[in-house]
């Protein structure tokens, strides 16, 4: 696996690979990689002749400096589960390469209020910090499709629009949630719980599932939702949000027809940790 730090080199290699027609799926990352992203990976491979991931922390989608400085950097560990996974190239810039001084690589779309519900209204400018690097990574790496994990849904409906407006040529991916055994959604982040902390974790899909087989089995919306939240926000839970939404424009539902398709989106806090998921309904 070739591994890049700067534009030029990527650019040269990859102009090389696209002068013989191959084509490339890329897996955008912040690296602390685990098998979800492995899985990113592996999909990309079958589905493509070259296979371009990015490790880079992107301070631009970060609204809180301490949650940035926190950020698990684990370089050694991703290049070797890249490379297994099947990767060819890595693009791992320093953030004076994705955000060179004195040019401006801003993106001005209209994201329709995708990026100001759910997770924008917990974490201000975190959707344009993440449109403006999956542009500019997209601008640089120029791939046939892009891989991004159904985790996080929200950022693939913001990430889908800003495609749509741009007019890149680009196909989007939407991969499957990667779970730990037991349930738990894998993150980045869940290496930041205690032990104690992840043993409680899993009953937060637990508590999702119980609410997506509620609702289809009929049961009203809003006092499932308001059981289910009861629940999340008791310790060691906290609940940001619950919410059950249309998939496509994340308009939060009141009731759902038979046959209905949603997803139930929500965020906990648990041990200082954010933990997001996601379930589909219908
Ligand atoms: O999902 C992530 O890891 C990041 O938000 C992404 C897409 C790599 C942009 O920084």
């Amino acid at each position: 696996m070739f591994v890049f730090e700067t534009v030029r080199e990527l650019r040269k290699w990859a102009d090389g690979q696209a002068s013989e027609g191959a084509r490339i799926g890329f897996v955008p990352t912040m690296g602390a990689l685990h098998e979800g992203h492995a899985s990113l990976v592996r999909r990309a491979a079958a589905e493509n002749d070259l296979v371009v991931a990015s490790v880079f922390v992107n301070p631009t989608q970060f609204d809180d400096p301490a949650d940035l400085a926190k950020y698990p950097r684990t370089v050694e560990h991703d290049i070797e589960t890249l490379r297994r996974a099947g990767c060819h190239a890595l693009f791992l810039p320093s953030v004076g390469e994705i955000y060179p001084e004195g040019r401006d690589v801003s993106v001005e779309v209209d994201l329709g209020g995708l990026d100001l519900v759910l997770e924008g209204a917990h974490r201000k400018g975190h959707f344009q910090g993440v449109v403006q690097v999956v542009h500019r990574l997209l601008d640089i790496v120029r791939p046939d499709r892009l891989y991004l994990g159904q985790k996080d849904f929200q950022q693939f409906a913001v990430c889908k629009r800003m495609v749509e407006q741009t007019g890149l040529p680009v196909e989007l991916v939407r991969c499957q949630i990667v779970r730990e055994p037991d349930g738990l959604a894998m993150s980045s982040r869940n290496v930041r719980l205690s032990p104690a902390a992840r043993a409680e974790a899993p009953r937060f899909y637990a508590a999702l599932c119980r609410l997506a087989e509620e609702l289809a089995r009929g049961t009203a919306l809003a006092p499932a939702v308001a059981q289910t939240a009861a629940e999340l926000d008791a310790p060691p839970f906290s609940l940001d949000y619950l919410q059950v939404c249309d998939p496509d424009t994340l308009r939060t539902l009141d009731a759902l027809r038979p046959g209905q398709q949603a997803v139930i989106l929500a965020t906990v806090r648990l041990d200082g940790v954010r933990l997001l998921d996601n379930l589909m309904v219908g």
